[in-house]
């Protein structure tokens, strides 16, 4: 039976990804984020996971203006890596798992989510941020990652309450697979930041503190809140915590947090985490 063993925060802001190109993890503007990687890292190298579910957002590469699905799934054996504008980064294709992408878009469906079922789906610095920091990619990607992609871009998007619900059906999907498989779901995206108008640059590390707070031992009290309570606590551009809202509700609803760090650069509050699942089956 597949299970999931725990669950990640990360940011995904491109500038991440742009850094570990760079090879400037180490730099004093940086060293406060990667240093935070490395906990990260060495949990993933004794889990040994098989699969991720990674929940992030489109940021207008794949998807636009004439097609914004509210859920999308990415079932390729191979997601390609995006070209945003400027080249595409030096990173193989990643590897997908369709046997189980399938298996996960037809037991949400049957909960009562509709996913767009993605047959390509390239990769923007959504994912690529964070898989290019918790992992590296030589001689190959040790995981095989299956997106779920979230759209926080263009309202209407969904609810805090429908992505926890979104992880919930998940976590069931899992437990319904019949190979035994490692599982991490990761929650992906700034915490507050505002990258538009009046607030332009707006950070609120309290907030964050409380939400990560929250995010680890009620997130159901996240998840009553509205579009708008985020938006006027951690910014505009904030609402894209519901897709760590999404890793939460795959979770136990006990976890044990087993690193946490905060920092905050450029534009964006970055929150990291590892929480444990306090339910899954004996290693
Ligand atoms: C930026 C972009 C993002 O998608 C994000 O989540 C945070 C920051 C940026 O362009 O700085
Ligand atoms: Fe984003």
């Amino acid at each position: 039976m597949a299970r999931i063993v725990g669950g990640l925060g990360s940011p995904h802001a491109p500038a991440v990804g742009a850094a570990v190109d760079r090879h400037d993890e180490d730099s004093a503007y940086w060293k406060p984020l990667f240093d935070g990687y490395r906990p990260m890292r060495a949990w993933l190298e004794r889990e040994r996971p098989d699969v991720f579910i990674l929940f992030s957002n489109d940021h207008f590469t794949s998807f636009f203006l004439d097609v914004i699905p509210s859920f999308a799934i990415g079932v390729a054996a191979l997601h390609e890596i995006a070209d945003e504008g400027w080249g595409k980064r030096p990173l193989p294709a990643v590897p997908g798992d369709t046997d189980l992408a399938w298996h996960l878009a037809r037991s949400i469906v049957e909960e009562g989510f509709d996913p767009a079922v993605c047959h390509r789906l390239p990769l923007d610095h959504g994912c690529l941020s964070p898989l290019s920091a918790l992992s590296s990619w030589t001689p190959q990607w040790p995981v095989r990652v299956i997106p779920i992609l979230v759209n926080v871009l263009h309202f209407p998007i969904p609810t805090p309450a429908r992505c926890f619900e979104l992880g919930r059906a998940v976590r069931r999907a899992v437990a319904s697979y019949p190979d035994d498989l490692k599982v991490v779901v990761l929650g992906t995206g700034g915490l507050s930041h505002q990258l538009t108008g009046e607030r332009f640059g707006y950070i609120n590390p309290d907030w964050d503190a409380e939400f990560l707070d929250r995010l680890e031992r009620e997130p159901e009290s996240l998840a009553r809140l509205k579009h708008q309570d985020f938006i006027e606590r951690g910014g505009t551009e904030s609402v894209e915590v519901i897709l760590w809202l999404c890793m939460r509700g795959a979770l136990s609803p006990r976890v044990r947090c087993v690193h946490r760090n905060y920092y905050h650069a450029t534009l964006t509050g970055y929150g990291q985490v590892v929480y444990e699942d306090t339910e899954s089956a004996a290693r």
